[in-house]
């Protein structure tokens, strides 16, 4: 497939372009610095764009099959507006160039799933360092359930830089309201491509943890 990857350069997004091109997918990855990705493939293309860029988006866009994002940023203690506004763009360029599938990671504990990344997370890290963060991933995710694209929202625990391990849990309703449960950056790649390739969990917001 055709694959967008948004926030390539990223922890989680490296992964997500080393294993789609593992997988022989072609790749787009929109960055904002180009000189940040290292790999070199003849299937992965870099493209210059900040996803606040409304052409920027449209143009990496245009010719894909899917778009993946794992847009994030460490402007915790700002009142931003990036994901959303970004995701906004997202869906915008995606409907406008009738492209329907999108797998956005957010985050366990936005929405329905609230408290489920365990108390310290709810009692302290959210509310004191993650509040602005979180309030625009919430808005993030109603604007992708709003958009009529066949969207998946995933909601991984604390992520790891641990190994692929393949084995992990999947679905609505997981998480803990006492521990934080975990996840790898390289799980959450390959649990991506797994939905991609096997089309489910459309219009659906799962959890994936250990
Ligand atoms: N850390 C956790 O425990 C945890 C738990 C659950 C969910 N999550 C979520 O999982 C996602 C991925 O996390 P991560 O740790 O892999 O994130 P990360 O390393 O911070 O990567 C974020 C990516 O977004 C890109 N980005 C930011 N602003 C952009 C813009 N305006 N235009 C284009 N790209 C932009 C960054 O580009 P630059 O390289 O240019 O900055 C980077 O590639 C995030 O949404 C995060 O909130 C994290």
């Amino acid at each position: 497939m055709n694959l967008l990857i948004i926030g390539g350069t990223g922890k989680t997004g490296r992964q997500l372009i080393a294993q789609a091109l593992e997988e022989g997918h072609c790749i787009t990855a929109m960055v904002r610095n180009p000189a940040k990705v290292k790999l070199e493939n003849p299937n992965l293309k870099v493209l210059k764009g900040n996803v606040l860029n409304s052409e920027n988006v449209e143009a990496a866009v245009e010719g894909q099959d899917a778009v993946l994002s794992a847009l994030g940023h460490k402007k915790f203690f700002i009142k931003t507006t990036i994901l959303s506004e970004g995701t906004r763009n997202i869906i915008t360029a995606m409907k406008k160039k009738k492209l329907s599938r999108f797998i956005c990671i957010t985050s366990l504990g936005i929405r329905d799933s609230r408290f489920r990344l365990g108390l310290y997370y709810t009692l302290f890290v959210i509310p004191v360092i993650l509040f602005f963060y979180f309030r625009d991933k919430s808005k993030q995710e109603k604007l992708i359930m709003q958009s009529n694209l066949e969207w998946t929202i995933l909601r991984p625990g604390q992520l790891t830089n641990g190994k692929k391990r393949t084995k992990y849990r999947h679905g609505p309703d997981l998480g803990s309201y006492v521990l934080t449960k975990m996840i790898s950056r390289k799980d959450v790649a390959h649990f991506i491509l797994k939905i991609l390739r096997e089309k489910t969990y459309i219009h659906k917001t799962p959890a994936v943890i250990y």
